[in-house]
């Protein structure tokens, strides 16, 4: 992790001089001022070897999250029994990849065991219950999470409370309850409100914002909010207008990041919706950016489109993430090194003094270069408008992807 950050400020003060390829995901993100770029994964998943490689890039992620196996019916199946063992793959795979985690969820209404939802609960019973599951997970990490989503999904849509076990039966003092019980367990983890459709502003962000008021009014610890970013392809708002939303939370005294982002297209895709989908994603790390250090890291919610909830979710949909279900980069990749302020394609010469990186506020579908040299394995060489390199790296080969996109594969 300190040599990635290492290699990122060296490369943004120019100190580098020569880069032999694009730069990914994470170092453009510390480039750019960001903590991390990450990816959700699943305990699933990790068994596929192609899969694992691309995670453990650390080039391009340097943060993953769990995508279930840290929720409470993972690791609290029954009353008082523990079980961490998936959570710990994880936890384990970000340790020897110099990855951080952050750790999700402690409550949510999603998710829980039957003994729970199912339960017989006075408002002193359910306190206990909650507060023991808290103290018992955020205890066993203790010093492995750099965030955890303390309460998640809270409220409706109006920005009211969502009612839930813990809502109808402790009231809304159940936000501020956990917040303190997580503190109290591991003082030096970021404690973090997660939702999603905040990004819009409106009702829905002013109630996570009374949510966080709530939990500092009660004098207990609360360092960030979390705005999952779960999206259809043009719906995201413009990059100013996310600033603003941002900016609302972290007007607060609190620290922001994109946890879960996605954007969805409608099956099949097209090269207008991929091209959009790009231009989503610019947007949206493009506004972290545009507020760092408040915000903090993005997040997708796994990289690959094999593996997202969308299309079990969402009938219809999918395509959702940057890369396709062959592990092929789509132009959502380069939307967001664009909206990272990183170009896209290798460096010109052995002798060029220039960097990959450059700042800009472009919020285009593909970064563009000025390189008239050749692209790395992975790199852009060609689509509409591309105005980099048209020649592959040996042994590569320039690959239309689609119409806007060619690929060094
Ligand atoms: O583990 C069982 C497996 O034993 C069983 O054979 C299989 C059959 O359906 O189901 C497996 O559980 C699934 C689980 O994912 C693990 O794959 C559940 O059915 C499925 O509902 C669950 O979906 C998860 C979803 O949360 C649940 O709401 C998604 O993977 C996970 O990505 C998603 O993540 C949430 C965030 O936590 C909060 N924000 C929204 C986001 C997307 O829904």
């Amino acid at each position: 992790m300190v040599q990635l950050r290492l290699v990122a400020a060296a490369v943004a003060a120019g100190l580098l001089p020569t880069v032999t390829s694009a730069i990914g995901l994470h170092e453009a993100a510390l480039a750019a001022g960001l903590e991390y770029f990450g990816s959700a994964t699943d305990n699933g998943e990790l068994s596929d070897s192609a899969y694992l490689t691309q995670l453990d890039n650390t080039a391009d992620f340097g943060q993953i999250t769990p995508g279930n196996s840290q929720k409470w019916d993972s690791t609290e199946p029954s009353q008082g029994s523990f079980s961490f063992t998936n959570g710990d793959v994880i936890a384990d795979l970000a340790d020897s990849n110099g990855q951080y985690l952050r750790c999700h969820t402690l409550v949510w209404h999603n998710q829980l065991p039957s003994w729970v939802t199912s339960g017989s609960w006075t408002n002193a019973t359910l306190t206990a219950a909650l507060r023991n599951h808290i103290t018992n997970v955020v205890t066993h990490y203790k010093g492995r999470c750099i965030h955890w989503d303390v309460v998640n999904e809270a409220l409706n849509e109006d920005g009211t409370y969502r009612t839930n076990i813990f809502y109808t039966t402790i009231g809304e003092s159940y936000i501020p309850i956990a917040f303190a019980a997580a503190a109290a367990a591991d003082p030096d983890v970021k404690l973090y409100y997660n939702d999603y459709n905040l990004e819009y502003g409106g009702s829905k962000a002013a109630g996570a914002q009374r949510i966080v008021q709530l939990v500092q009014n009660a004098g207990v610890k609360i360092d960030g909010v979390g705005l999952q970013a779960h999206f259809e392809v043009g719906t995201v708002p413009s990059r100013s207008s996310l600033v603003s939303v941002l900016n609302g939370f972290i007007a607060l005294g609190v620290e922001v990041a994109y946890t879960e982002a996605d954007v969805r297209i409608q099956l099949p895709t097209s090269a207008t919706t991929l091209a959009q989908q790009a231009v989503d994603f610019g947007n949206l790390v493009g506004s972290c950016v545009d507020t760092a250090p408040d915000c903090v890291g993005f997040t997708i919610w796994d990289w690959t489109d094999k593996y997202s909830w969308v299309p079990s979710t969402f009938s219809g949909y999918g395509a959702a993430l940057p890369w396709d279900e062959n592990y092929v980069k789509k132009p959502a990749y380069n939307g967001l090194l664009a909206g990272l302020g990183a170009a896209t394609s290798s460096s010109a010469s052995a002798t060029a003094t220039s960097t990959t990186l450059t700042t800009t506020t472009t919020t285009s579908s593909s970064a563009t270069s000025t390189s008239t040299g050749t692209a790395a394995h992975w790199g852009q060489c060609g689509g509409n408008g591309w105005t980099g390199p048209t020649a592959c790296a040996s042994p590569w080969t320039c690959t239309v992807i689609n119409a806007w996109y060619s690929q060094c594969l």
